[in-house]
């Protein structure tokens, strides 16, 4: 097999996700034969550097030898049981080293971040009607925002390329305005701005709360909106504000969590438990599709009931599957043994002092950084931007996907020092073109 072999059978028999298969006319695929680290290799040995993480998913790299030692002993036990009316051992730690590290609990399990989203909304639903509050039917959620495309997730999210086409199949839901400190008035600090906006959430709170099941959140960044990201005053208030007007909190962590704030979850930064949380991407290390969500013993106690409809009755063939709850116990344990959230505080003020030239780059705006998350708007005119610039970094071997005129970088936590090296001279090489 080589390069073209496969990118013509990938064209005739694969329909490519987030894509105008179009586009794929003058901008070609580009097909992986193997990962190793932070590198993906073609058919032909090139290799390029995963600065984005296979779409925010790979934590420890790809191939990683302890993750790939733990999915090779669950083979030859258990790949999969159905999860209604049985369990196995990998479920059952998972769940229980999930609860120790949120502070939450009774794990739900679904397939992706979207089913996560899904489960949440239909759980906070189902737990006002169950107490007796069936009008608490609405959600709220941040301008620009983004939690799945299934449409309840797309209802909730506020990204207009993916959701005007589809808003005749979809749930009205209201957005106030995102603590995103790009928005802040010029003088305006993060803070007061984050705190400006929990004001708005206030106001329509005060109005709509006898209506309103939750409010669910992207905490700390707000990942398709550009890396958009805010101060924790935000999240502290809306936790404020939820307990005072009977509003379920979701936390959507399911691109954030696992370290990449440089927190295990975000939430802990505002030091708040939400009564949702959604965990998916980085939670096997970027092997395998998992999600969960975990909540309170209040929730779960409105569902334990003779009734049987009183009971969640949401189901994914998949739910809790062996393989991936192993791949997820594997990448725990690596963040226990190699003290990861730690390492990577001085990992990321290694590649934060070699970023300075790109700080600095007359073309750059709003140059931020958060835990493993480096983002900056580029000054351009290109109404192509993202192509190109995707394009030019392919060229030297660094995968780099722009958001509109935004470059983000978040690289696999085992990200080396010369690959660090490497990816800052190339930041700076493209922004010079
Ligand atoms: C915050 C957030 N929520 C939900 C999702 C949806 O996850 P998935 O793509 O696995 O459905 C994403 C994906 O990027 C995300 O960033």
């Amino acid at each position: 097999m080589n390069n073209n072999a496969i990118l013509n059978r990938s064209l005739a028999a694969v329909w490519h996700p987030c894509t105008q298969m179009k586009a794929h006319e003058t901008l070609p695929l580009v097909p992986i034969q193997r990962g190793e680290g932070v590198w993906l290799v073609d058919f032909e040995g090139k290799r390029y550097l995963d600065a984005v993480s296979s779409w925010w998913v790979n934590l420890f790299g790809h191939a990683n030898p302890r993750i790939n030692a733990a999915l090779k002993d669950q083979l030859d036990r258990l790949e999969h049981v159905m999860l209604a009316g049985f369990t196995h051992e990998p479920v059952v730690q998972l769940s229980e080293r999930l609860s120790k590290l949120t502070g939450l609990g009774h794990a739900f399990y679904g397939s992706d971040g979207a089913s996560a989203t899904e489960i949440a909304l239909k759980m906070s639903f189902h737990f006002w009607r169950n107490s007796s509050q069936p009008q608490k039917t609405h959600f709220i959620s941040l301008q620009n925002s983004y939690h799945g495309e299934t449409l309840g997730a797309l209802s909730v999210t506020d990204v207009a390329l993916f959701k005007d086409t589809y808003a005749p199949l979809l749930r009205q839901s209201v957005q106030v305005p995102s603590p995103d400190w790009r928005l802040a008035e010029p003088g305006e600090s993060p803070e007061a701005y984050a705190l400006r906006c929990a004001e708005a959430l206030e106001q329509h709170l005060q109005q709509h709360h006898a209506t309103t099941a939750a409010l669910i959140v992207e905490p700390l960044v707000q990942g398709a909106a550009g890396m958009g990201m805010y101060h924790p005053a935000y999240l502290k208030r809306a936790r404020e504000l939820c307990d005072q007007y009977g509003v379920h909190l979701i936390a959507d962590e399911i691109a954030v969590g696992f370290g990449r704030t440089g927190t295990m979850f975000a939430c802990e930064q505002a030091g708040i438990k939400p009564d949702f949380i959604c965990l998916s991407k980085g939670i096997t290390g970027g092997y395998l599709p998992l999600s969960v969500v975990l909540t309170t013993d209040t929730v779960y106690a409105a569902f334990y009931d003779d009734q049987v409809t009183r009971g969640f009755l949401h189901s994914h063939s998949y739910t809790g599957n062996a393989l991936a709850c192993r791949a997820a116990l594997a990448t725990l344990d690596i963040f226990e043994q190699d003290e990861m959230i730690k390492a990577n505080r001085l990992k990321a003020a290694q590649f934060n002092e070699l970023l300075t030239p790109v700080a600095a780059h007359p073309r750059v705006r709003n140059f931020r950084h958060l835990g493993m998350i480096w983002a900056f708007e580029v000054e351009t005119a290109d109404a192509a931007f993202a192509r190109n610039f995707y394009q030019a970094a392919l060229a030297l071997g660094l995968l780099l996907r722009p958001i509109g005129n935004t470059v983000y970088v978040m690289p696999p936590y085992v990200l080396g020092e010369e690959e660090m090296a490497l990816l800052a001279a190339g930041l700076v090489q493209i922004l010079e073109r």
